[in-house]
């Protein structure tokens, strides 16, 4: 780990190289699975920044990007309710829709969000998500493409926040609890 977040950081819980491939390999199957099509990708904000960025680079689709801004206002790791902070612009009905998320724990974001789009008629909603925790899930909502299945630990960096912080590392590192518990 570099030097900086060792004081921060407990460990490295997948490196940047990684991280790369497997978006890499993600990108493929999405380009296969919706050959043909005009696909519109919805992200979520602001979590996805990175994951998305990396994602559609590789994406060889015809393609249209749309965000929904969506933020559980809680305290700390405990998700609080949901606010919409951003709504969907483009036109989905009728449209093949690829969902992107950084991380799918609850369930709670996409069960909303999907509620949300459902009713907009579009003609197949596919679930992208970097990360999942599956010990924190609580509604039965399931991701069709899944980067990696990771522990119930507080994961930060490549998108992931904590307080807003260490979205920009390269890198996916569990946050010591001194950092976030509070005293
Ligand atoms: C995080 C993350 C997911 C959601 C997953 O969003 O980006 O959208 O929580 O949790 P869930 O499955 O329990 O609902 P957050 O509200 O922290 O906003 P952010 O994307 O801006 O970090």
């Amino acid at each position: 780990m570099p030097v900086r977040w060792r004081r921060e950081l407990t460990e490295v819980l997948l490196t940047e190289e990684r991280i790369a491939r497997r978006v890499k390999t993600l990108a493929r199957q999405i380009n296969r699975d919706f050959t043909g099509r005009d696909l519109v990708i919805i992200s979520l904000l602001n979590g996805t920044v990175m994951f998305l960025a990396d994602l559609i680079r590789h994406l060889s689709l015809p393609l249209r990007l749309d965000f929904i801004g969506v933020s559980s206002y809680g305290s700390g790791t405990e998700s609080g309710a949901l606010v919409f902070t951003k709504e969907l612009r483009l036109d989905v009905r009728g449209r093949d829709v690829l969902l992107v998320d950084d991380i799918l724990d609850t369930g709670k974001t996409l069960t909303k969000v999907l509620a949300k789009l459902r009713p907009l008629r579009p003609r197949r909603i596919k679930v992208c998500v970097l990360l999942e925790k599956k010990a924190r899930r609580t509604e039965s909502v399931r991701a069709d493409y899944v980067g990696f299945e990771i522990p119930d630990k507080f994961v930060v960096g490549y998108g992931l926040d904590f307080a807003e912080r260490y979205r920009h590392l390269p890198f996916l590192g569990v946050l010591r609890p001194e950092v976030y518990e509070v005293p």
